[in-house]
């Protein structure tokens, strides 16, 4: 049987950018042999590429005898065919990696295999090369395996390049963004002794917002939270603990709670580790594992620049993604937070605030109460003129009246991530405050609403009381206040489409042209464009440079809140504040470089060739 179909068109990973010659094939009982060219049309030493149905092949001839190997080095994906054999040894010529021609072992110890196929030369003088029928599914799934092990070297290496390049040749071999991101958490959270970490928290946004972003910057944006994640982990595990041992009289939920409460306030990680493990052990809902962490992490005054509640948000977020599988890991880092951040009431910043919110902390229960049993509507764009007050102790009396008229506390969240929008809009570039403030309360205010949604409770109300207070202990940051675009205001010079605008906004961003930026951002939204383009230019914006954690927690606050509202002018500010705070950051493009160059060579291109001549 003869059959000359090739997928030359097809561009599976490592695909070579060199001719390949055409195959015919012959079936046998369990390999089909496809018969490659004449045996002497090779001379001694030589290679020679061939693809067949998406198996690349490099073929050799040595000492008399043919050997087919996989085409790509599974170190960086150099072409075999072009290497040399020395004794039988077949060497990449490009770093050198040494593998026995025969069977495709690798001289080096971590290195992998080259896959080796049998090639018999028939009495017709021609070659022909044994492959499994199912060899270009079980090709895919090597390839997964190996990208799978590279990352994992990667990560250990702290190697930006690796790292993009196993995240390359995974999303060419078909693998999903869901087993790259898991596979990522799982190492982020299981080789470390830290808390939750930037690394899982971007890895988790990338998940969130893999639709908000152009698919051309999906590799980029895994192989911002993975370097992340490399650059954070110790490489060691983090230490056994075991849920407790099961037994017949199992304790109360209150008595576990109780003690979560104490032991995290005690600094006690490993004791407060074990009683979370014990309650996902015994398959406890996740709306009582999140009552007790955000209990804890309300139990002190806006826990770690609210970074407790922020990170607690980004772990339910991560366990939902991955379906809960490697709970028992995942769960782990949050007590590191609980245990180790800052307690505001423990600072001078905050002792203003301590005797204003504790009595307020001793009615919860009966605000509470109220809260559950009336029913009030919240005008969200007028109460977050009440939170932008000056002053905390009256806008806390108003909170607190709100509450009780039976407003829905997801809607104060909600009014508190606008007004932080609007603080982050005002943030003057002359100021010399702290960017990472103005982020924070944003992604604290959004990491609020979300918690409501998982685990409303009398005890989380105080998280709104604290985040009142940040917000006015932020009031500085917008003195000198930045200017916001006026309705209508717009640049001096036109735009012949939406696209020459996006481009355009790019350039801004080039410049730290923040105000421009800004204008460019309102006019786009009043001329109605796509946003869907404008969020994959902003994404791109970020992604092309090495942002840092609090960048892309502003885009994701931004994005989700744009969605969320109806109120142009909310949805506006949100998409102004992000405009703000990603174009105001001027950083490197490291790990831009290390994805172009892995994409590069997953296309087949060559590094090592000049593209400067
Ligand atoms: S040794 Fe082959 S590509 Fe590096």
């Amino acid at each position: 049987m003869r059959d000359t179909t090739l997928s030359s068109q097809e561009t599976p990973t490592g695909s070579i950018n060199i001719e390949e010659l055409p195959v015919d094939i012959v079936e046998d009982q369990e390999l089909v042999y496809h018969q490659l060219c004449s045996a002497d049309s090779f001379d001694d030493l030589e290679g020679k590429p061939f693809h067949i149905n998406g198996t690349h092949l490099a073929v050799f001839k040595y000492d008399e005898k043919y050997y087919a190997v996989d085409n790509r080095c599974p170190h960086m994906g150099y072409p075999m065919s072009q290497g040399s054999i020395r004794d039988g040894v077949l060497i990449c010529h490009w770093h050198h990696w040494e593998f026995d021609l025969k069977s495709g072992g690798c001289f080096l110890a971590s290195g992998d295999d080259l896959k080796a196929f049998p090639v018999e030369l028939r009495d017709d003088g021609y070659l022909y090369v044994g492959l499994a029928k199912g060899e270009r599914e079980a090709a895919r799934r090597r390839v997964i395996d190996q990208g799978k092990r590279a990352l994992e070297r990667g990560l250990k290496d702290r190697s930006t390049f690796f790292i993009a390049k196993a995240v390359t040749a995974l999303r060419d071999a078909g693998a999903t963004p869901n087993e790259i991101i898991h596979q990522g958490l799982h190492y982020g959270t299981h080789k470390s002794s830290d808390g939750w970490s930037s690394g899982v928290t971007i890895l988790t946004l990338a998940a969130n917002l893999w639709d908000d972003v152009d698919p051309k910057d999906h590799n980029l944006f895994l192989v911002h939270g993975l370097s992340q994640i490399s650059r954070r982990s110790s490489g060691s595990a983090r230490p056994y603990r075991a849920p407790f041992p099961r037994m017949e009289d199992a304790h109360d939920l209150e008595t576990l709670l109780r003690w979560f409460r104490y032991f995290i306030e005690k600094r006690h990680s490993g004791a407060a580790e074990r009683i979370l493990l014990t309650l996902k052990d015994r398959d406890y809902d996740k709306s009582v594992i999140a009552d007790f962490i955000y209990t804890a992490a309300t139990d002190f005054y806006f826990t770690g620049d609210g970074h407790a509640i922020d990170f607690a948000n980004k772990m339910f977020e991560a366990l939902d993604y991955v379906e809960w599988e490697g709970a028992y890991e995942i769960l782990r880092p949050i007590v590191v937070d609980l245990v180790g951040r800052t307690r505001h009431e423990e600072t001078s910043r905050w002792a203003d605030a301590v005797p204003v919110l504790e009595p307020v902390f001793e009615r919860l229960d009966s605000i509470w109460d109220d809260n559950q049993t009336n029913e009030c509507d919240l005008d969200i764009s007028g109460f977050t003129q009440t939170l932008l007050g000056d002053e905390f102790e009256p806008t806390v009396k108003v909170v607190e009246e709100k509450l009780r008229a039976g407003v829905d506390p997801r809607d104060i969240c909600r009014a508190m991530t606008y007004a932080s929008a609007i603080r982050t809009a005002r943030f003057h570039l002359k100021n010399e405050g702290d960017w990472h403030d103005v982020a924070n309360i944003y992604s604290y205010a959004h990491g609020l609403y979300q918690a409501f949604g998982y685990a409303p409770s009398a005890n989380l109300l105080r998280g709104i009381f604290h985040g009142v207070v940040f917000l006015a202990y932020l009031r500085w940051l917008n003195m000198p206040a930045a200017r916001i675009p006026k309705p209508g205001q717009r640049l001096d010079e036109t735009y012949d489409s939406e696209k020459q605008m996006l481009d355009r906004l790019q350039e801004f961003a080039d410049f730290q042209k923040v105000f421009e930026a800004e204008i460019l951002v309102n006019q786009y939204l009043e001329e109605g464009y796509d946003i869907r383009s404008l969020k994959h230019t902003l994404s791109h914006i970020l992604l092309r440079e090495d942002a840092e954690l609090h960048m892309f927690q502003v885009l994701e606050v931004a994005f989700r809140h744009y969605d969320l509202t109806e109120d142009a002018e909310e949805k506006r500010m949100h998409m102004l504040a992000a405009t703000r705070y990603i174009t105001a950051q001027k950083l490197m493009k490291n790990i831009l470089w290390s994805t172009e160059n892995a994409e590069r060579l997953a296309r087949g291109e060559l590094l090592n060739e000049r593209d400067d001549d």
